[in-house]
């Protein structure tokens, strides 16, 4: 990884920006958790995130990370008011680094953070991670960056970051640099108004292996053979992108997203990584029985075991019913 190209982007959008090192606090940040609904697997380049394809992804509107930022003696994290480990410090820190050596700031600072979701299993932390601490930073600084600048910024930290800066809108859509607020049209408009999400906890421990590091070797491995299963995902990726707009009920739209998902999953296992438990694939089987019986739901997965389902809000009772036939999960409305 070369931290050079990370500071190069930072100075693009840093440099001749006004800001100011006079605050003790920033304001607190909320920032949500996004679950991509067509994924975002593999990067045209590595060290600045940026992505093979488009992706676009739903924002809860509970579920993320708050995060405050004091000025200090000296650098340090609270994650959930305890100590974080080694790892974590030092990849906050080298990307607060970021700002601090391009605007040449030498100040020491403490960042209190929260999530409230398990951190690094899979649901998105880093994504509501770096956005709030993206945001709180601006604050900090007084740098007053546009939402663009801002998305840009959070995505050097986590590529998903730059989907969670639009904190108040629920779809977003990353093309390539920065990721941008994004509206569905006609039929859809009514039925993507109405989608609601649930997360399934079936693990809360950290994955062992990050998606930036499976990531890494699933494109590896696409590069020996280009018409391997990423190959497919990746030529597939660029058609649901398109069909996701254009269809016009929530069943294809559902089947569009699980599908995209699963050959994600199919992919990254080719490539000798699995992320899925024998429990991810009871839960696979228990939203296909849903479906079976009428109730139309789907499930997504991003790099870890735990499952998201997305379902229409009026559908909300009867999720909530089937539900409580799943034993040791905790159930995360979005
Ligand atoms: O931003 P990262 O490095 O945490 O990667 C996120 C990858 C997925 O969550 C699996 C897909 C996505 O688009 O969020």
């Amino acid at each position: 990884m070369n931290l050079n190209n990370k500071e190069n982007e930072f100075k693009k959008i840093l440099n001749g920006k006004s800001f100011l090192n006079n605050k003790k606090k920033s304001k607190i940040f909320f920032a949500p958790i996004n679950i991509a609904l067509i994924k975002y697997w593999g990067k045209k380049d590595e060290d600045i995130n940026i992505p093979m394809t488009t992706s676009i992804s739903f924002s809860s509107r509970n579920l993320g990370t708050k995060t405050q930022i004091f000025l200090a003696k000296k650098d340090e994290i609270i994650l959930n008011n305890l100590s974080v480990d080694k790892i974590f410090f030092n990849r906050v820190f080298e990307f607060i680094n970021l700002f601090r050596n391009v605007l040449n700031i030498k100040c020491k600072l403490k960042i209190i953070t929260y999530n409230n979701i398990p951190t690094a299993s899979g649901l998105a932390s880093s994504a509501s991670g770096f956005a709030a601490l993206t945001l709180a930073l601006n604050d900090f600084f007084s740098l007053n960056l546009t939402p663009t600048e801002l998305s840009e910024l959070a995505r050097i930290g986590s590529g998903s970051a730059c989907r969670s800066i639009f904190t108040r809108q629920r779809f977003v859509i990353w093309y390539d640099r920065f990721a941008k607020p994004f509206e569905f049209k006609h039929e859809l408009r009514k039925i993507t108004k109405n989608m609601r999400a649930v997360v399934i906890v079936l693990d809360k421990k950290q994955k062992k292996i990050s998606s930036r590091k499976a990531m890494n070797i699933t494109k590896m491995h696409w590069l020996k053979n280009k018409n391997n299963i990423y190959g497919k995902w990746l030529q597939q990726s660029k058609k649901d992108i398109l069909s996701l707009k254009n269809v016009k009920n929530w069943k294809d739209f559902g089947e569009i997203i699980e599908k995209n998902s699963l050959l994600m999953h199919e992919a990254i296992c080719e490539a000798g990584i699995n992320y899925l438990s024998s429990k991810t694939f009871k839960i696979l089987n228990f939203v296909s029985m849903c479906r079976k019986n009428g109730l139309f739901v789907y499930a997504t997965i991003d790099a870890g075991s735990n499952v998201v389902m997305v379902y229409q809000n009026g559908d909300e009772k009867k999720i909530k019913n089937a539900l409580s036939n799943i034993k040791n999960a905790e159930i995360l409305y979005f």
